[in-house]
């Protein structure tokens, strides 16, 4: 099949691109840098280079695709990030229909399904739009906070000896590991075993605050490691502090800290019916978390 892939060679498109490539799909990758076509094409796939805001570029991009990847890639910089996210999500939606894709799988979030609240209003939307589309199968993939995310934590780590957010470190977190993320849509495209419009959440391991600081810091000699729960003003602080858009760091992160501090997502969890796909354990990740860990502060 001709799939089209979109975010580059980031955290969940580099393992997912991998794998169509050994399963002789032939795969081209959409990256707004030039530097990444060496890369791309060393993994065995075609770059198309161009900005997902470009309607024109997108179009051509899934011209000749039997099947796409969408995501939406974060932009914390913009002023304005609900209108980045209308713009691509309508991009895609606008396109897949005019190249008559057959195929979607779609990065969402578990964010999706807080309906009329604040955080991630946007995937709700570009769910809705490649729902609404006809004469093609759709399948959203919603994870939760990805393990990744705790890379961004290592100077932090490494300075302070904490690890934290607005969350408190007795409420449990759901997460999830890209590698789970790639082998699930893979397995959609190889399988193409889904029909009409459908969700699965991917969701790898579940554990609070103080359980994630004992793994991480029993993976880096480092059992010292303290969960922080910060107010909401001073995580907003710290994150503007950080070069992120006050109105990005308010809905994306604060907010969906809140929400998960009042058990919303552990409501949806407990209360759904979509099919749940996830492999690798927290500890698992603790294990690849400590290469990088000590490669970036030796
Ligand atoms: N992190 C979480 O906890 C979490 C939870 C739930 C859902 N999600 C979803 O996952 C997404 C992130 O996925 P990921 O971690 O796999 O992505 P990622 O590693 O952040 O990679 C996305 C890539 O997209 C490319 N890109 C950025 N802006 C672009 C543009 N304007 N035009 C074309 N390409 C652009 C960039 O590569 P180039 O520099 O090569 O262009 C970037 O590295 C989030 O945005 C959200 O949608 C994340």
């Amino acid at each position: 099949m001709n799939i089209t892939v979109t975010g580059s060679i980031g955290n969940v498109s580099r393992p997912l691109i991998q794998t169509l490539v050994a399963s002789g799909h032939q795969v081209q990758v959409i990256s707004s840098s030039p530097d990444r076509a060496v890369e791309i094409r060393a993994l065995g796939a075609t770059p198309l280079i161009g900005a997902l805001e470009d309607e024109a570029f997108i179009l051509n991009a899934f011209q000749a695709s039997d099947a796409v990847y969408t995501m939406i890639p974060p932009h914390f910089h913009t002023p304005d990030y609900n209108r980045f996210v209308q713009n691509v999500g309508k991009n895609y939606a606008r396109a897949i229909s005019q190249a008559r894709v057959q195929y979607v799988v779609n990065l969402s979030s578990v964010g999706s399904v807080l309906a009329g609240r604040p955080p991630l209003l946007g995937y709700q939307s570009l769910e809705a739009w490649l729902s609404a589309l006809t004469d093609v199968h759709v399948l959203h993939l919603r994870p939760a906070g990805f393990y990744s995310n705790f890379y961004g934590s290592i100077s932090m780590i490494h300075h302070q000896g904490i690890l934290g957010n607005n969350v408190d470190g007795d409420v449990d977190l759901v997460m999830s590991h890209p590698d789970d993320i790639a082998e699930a849509a893979a397995e959609a495209f190889n399988t193409l075993s889904f029909q009409g419009s459908t969700a699965v959440n991917i969701i790898s391991d579940q554990k609070t605050g103080h359980e994630l600081a004992a793994v991480l810091g029993a993976s880096i000699g480092r059992p010292d490691l303290r969960w922080v729960t910060l107010s909401d003003q001073l995580l907003l602080s710290a994150l503007v502090q950080n070069g992120i858009q006050a109105d990005v760091a308010q809905h994306y992160m604060v907010d969906m800290g809140i929400a998960i501090g009042q058990g919303l997502l552990d409501d949806y969890y407990q209360n759904s019916t979509e099919q749940v796909f996830g492999r690798r354990s927290f500890s698992e990740f603790a294990t690849e978390f400590a290469k990088v860990y000590q490669t970036t502060v030796s």
